[in-house]
């Protein structure tokens, strides 16, 4: 049988079990369960170390499980159609009947969606008779994984299978639009805000969260190596990894590149390992050049300010 598929079929085996399987996604990679199931759901809290109120991101194939989960309206199917499957999750008004665990929303009348593009984990979704709750597979706080490697460093052998999709393309998690109201954007992420404004022909509305949270994961240190971090430097010292966006004629060893031509969907997709690589070469300080605050580059400094508690 074809490798990829027999994966499939053990992904398959563990999720009916109840169990937590990592999964690829193009955004960073998930710990997804059955979203149906309670108990499922409870092993990704617990195994993320993630408290209870911080609501789950529910992943579908496609319309036809979701449309007894949420109530679809226009700005969704215009999105849909537009960015889907993608990098987008949408917060939407969650139905009455819906199957999925009050422990995914937190007894929230809000669902979060998302349709990933990974080739595997969409083969997977279609042969499941459930969506997949999966928020990014790191312990709460620590870095986002972008490839296999990523998630046994974060987990060992605690979950029960891995599905290896290879390094994610996008490497950052979604932008999130709630779509219960007006539109407006919660997080930051794999789609540029310029082209959803496009898409709905306004300017859409960019809420970061303040005191009162409306997305609970989007706290201080959510994205954190672990170690402190100063933006829009220009030298470094030579035991401070210093990360830059675009490739200096005179390299140095605690240099770290984001891109070579300052590409900035390039320097999103190495974000995170390069984070990993600093806290794994045990630098105790970052520095980071000064980033353009347009397109990926917004997404990219909100992480990197959050990282530094900013
Ligand atoms: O790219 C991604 O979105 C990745 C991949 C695995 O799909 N997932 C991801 O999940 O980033 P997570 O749990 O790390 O982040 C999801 C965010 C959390 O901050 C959570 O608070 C928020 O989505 N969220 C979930 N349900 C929500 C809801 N009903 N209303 C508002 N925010 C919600
Ligand atoms: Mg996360």
């Amino acid at each position: 049988m074809n490798n990829n598929l027999a994966n499939i079929k053990k992904s398959i085996f563990f999720l009916n079990k109840k169990e937590c399987v990592a999964i690829p996604t193009e955004t960073v990679y998930g710990l997804a369960a059955n979203a149906y199931s309670g108990k499922a759901v409870r092993k990704i809290y617990s195994l993320k170390k993630r408290p209870r109120n911080n609501p789950l991101i529910v992943h579908y194939y496609g319309l036809n499980l979701l449309k007894n989960d949420c109530e679809l309206n226009k700005n969704f199917f215009i999105l849909y159609k537009k960015f889907c499957p993608g990098p987008i999750t949408f917060v939407l008004k969650l139905k009455k009947e819906s199957l999925i665990s009050r422990i995914v929303t937190n007894n929230k009348k809000s669902l979060a969606v998302r349709f990933p593009k990974n080739k595997l984990s969409r083969k997977l979704l279609k042969l499941l008779k459930y969506p997949l709750a999966a928020p990014s597979a790191n312990i709460t706080t620590k870095i986002s994984p972008v490839s296999k490697e990523d998630v046994k460093e974060e987990f060992g052998n605690k979950i029960k299978f891995i599905l290896n999709g290879g390094r994610s393309k996008i490497g950052l998690e979604s932008t999130i639009i709630s779509l219960v109201d007006k539109p407006k954007i919660l997080r930051l992420g794999g789609i540029e805000r310029a082209r959803i404004n496009k898409a709905l022909n306004k300017n859409i509305r960019y809420e970061k969260a303040k005191k009162k949270i409306t997305v609970p994961g989007q706290t201080k240190l959510h994205y954190s190596p672990g170690i402190p971090i100063k933006l829009n430097t220009k030298k470094s010292k030579s035991n401070e990894a210093f990360i830059l966006i675009k490739k200096r004629k005179k390299s140095c060893k605690n240099y770290f590149y984001l891109s070579k031509t300052k590409n900035l969907r390039q320097a999103a997709k190495n974000l995170y390992k390069i984070l990993r690589e600093i806290k794994n070469k045990n630098y105790k300080n970052i520095v980071v050049e000064k980033i353009p605050n347009i397109g990926f580059g917004e997404t990219i400094n909100d992480r990197l300010k959050r990282a530094s508690g900013k």
